[in-house]
């Protein structure tokens, strides 16, 4: 037997990304699917994030001249053949027993980018070894500095390209599906990452006390001084996740930052933020074109893409649509993901007269 007659089969009635969802579904357990699924409180969020791209109507072109088109771009120092990166997503081996390896192996096939979480299932050495794609690190700065600068060494050491701060999520949301759905990471799943670390000391709960304030997590939640310090740190291109405050974007510009990711964590974290796509155009009119500006939340098509590309992203990352695939399929749900993202963004450039990323602007926005 070769080892493809081994790769689990792609259901054939799946057509589009969003179709992946049912099956990923019915192959994780109902804890694992809330969190994966899930975002904060009421999830206002997570409905808004996709509601922006479906209420969004494009202009086509016709007659331009599409000889010699690609999808090609240039982003952070990486080579890129089109514009759709992994997103950091952590605990992967919940979705399939191969995690992050498998995730890397898709991401590799279809030569797109893959950003680590630092809560990934798998080290991040190993998840290194099995790529042939670029791979960035998702940073959370730590409690314990001196263990964040050695997760950085790590990183570096292992080839990756970027470091991508995750500034929005100093605490979790709140995240009533998930325990509604009494999720808990069971045995043998864990930030493997993360192990080496010194646990926060306890706190002690007092009547009456504030059930965060005067905490160790928020009394060393990182700052923007420690984000001077990482940049101080490393050499490698230093993005930061999370912003959707153009107030935010401006200082971090300021501050000398490689990109940055407008994200609201796909939902999960500040209920009642707005969907990354309706703040894109603020943020991307004070950044200027200063550092490349790349989103996620919500991309669950081609026209996805092309629509925050039109509003001045760069680039965009996926997070849930992939685990679908890695549930369903591994690895090879993975790349087909990925492909049919691609396809249909080459498809809505043809359909729009665009032969390069570059072409896509505002113009194709129907108002
Ligand atoms: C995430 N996300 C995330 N982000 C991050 O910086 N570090 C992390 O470890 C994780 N972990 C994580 C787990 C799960 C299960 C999800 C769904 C998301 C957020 C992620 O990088 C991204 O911002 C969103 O997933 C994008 O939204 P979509 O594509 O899922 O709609
Ligand atoms: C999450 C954390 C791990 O979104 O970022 O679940």
């Amino acid at each position: 037997m070769t080892p493809l007659a081994k790769l689990p089969q792609i259901p054939a009635e799946i057509a589009a990304v969003a179709d992946y969802e049912a099956f990923a579904r019915e192959r994780m357990t109902p804890s694992a699917w809330a969190y994966l699924n899930g975002g904060a409180a009421d999830e206002l969020t997570l409905a808004e994030n996709l509601a922006a791209f479906r209420r969004m109507r494009l202009l086509n072109r016709v007659l331009e001249d599409l000889q010699g088109g690609h999808t090609r771009l240039q982003l952070c120092g990486l080579d890129l053949d089109y514009p759709i990166l992994l997103a950091p997503v952590a605990f992967q081996k919940l979705a399939h027993p191969e995690g992050e390896l498998a995730s890397v192996l898709g991401a590799s096939a279809m030569g797109a980018a893959m950003v680590v979480s630092t809560q990934a299932s798998v080290s991040l050495e190993d998840i290194a070894q099995a790529a042939h794609a670029p791979l960035w690190f998702q940073l959370y700065i730590q409690p314990d500095r001196a263990f964040t600068r050695e997760l950085v060494r790590r990183a570096e050491a292992a080839g990756y390209r970027a470091l991508v701060v995750t500034v929005d999520a100093p605490v979790n949301g709140l995240r009533n599906r998930e325990q509604r759905a009494a999720f808990a990471l069971p045995e043998g799943i864990e930030a493997v990452n993360l192990r080496a670390m010194r646990s926060l000391p306890p706190s002690v709960a007092r009547a009456g006390a504030s059930p965060l304030f005067g905490s160790p997590l928020l009394d060393h939640a990182p700052t923007w001084k420690d984000l001077e310090w990482l940049q101080s740190l490393t050499r490698l291109p230093v993005l930061v996740k999370g912003v959707m405050n153009p107030r935010d974007a401006v200082r971090a510009v300021e501050q000398g930052v490689a990109g940055i990711v407008v994200s609201n964590h796909g939902g999960r974290t500040l209920d009642g933020m707005p969907a990354t796509l309706d703040v894109l155009p603020a943020i991307a009119s004070v950044v200027q074109g200063r550092v490349p500006i790349l989103l996620d939340g919500g991309i669950r098509r081609g026209t996805d893409v092309f629509k925050a590309l039109a509003l001045g992203a760069s680039a965009v990352m996926i997070g849930r649509p992939y685990v679908h695939g890695l549930a369903t399929a591994g690895a090879s749900g993975v790349a087909h993901v990925l492909h049919l993202l691609r396809t249909e963004l080459e498809v809505a450039m043809a359909l729009t007269g665009c032969a390069r990323v570059t072409d896509i602007d505002a113009s194709l926005i129907w108002r």
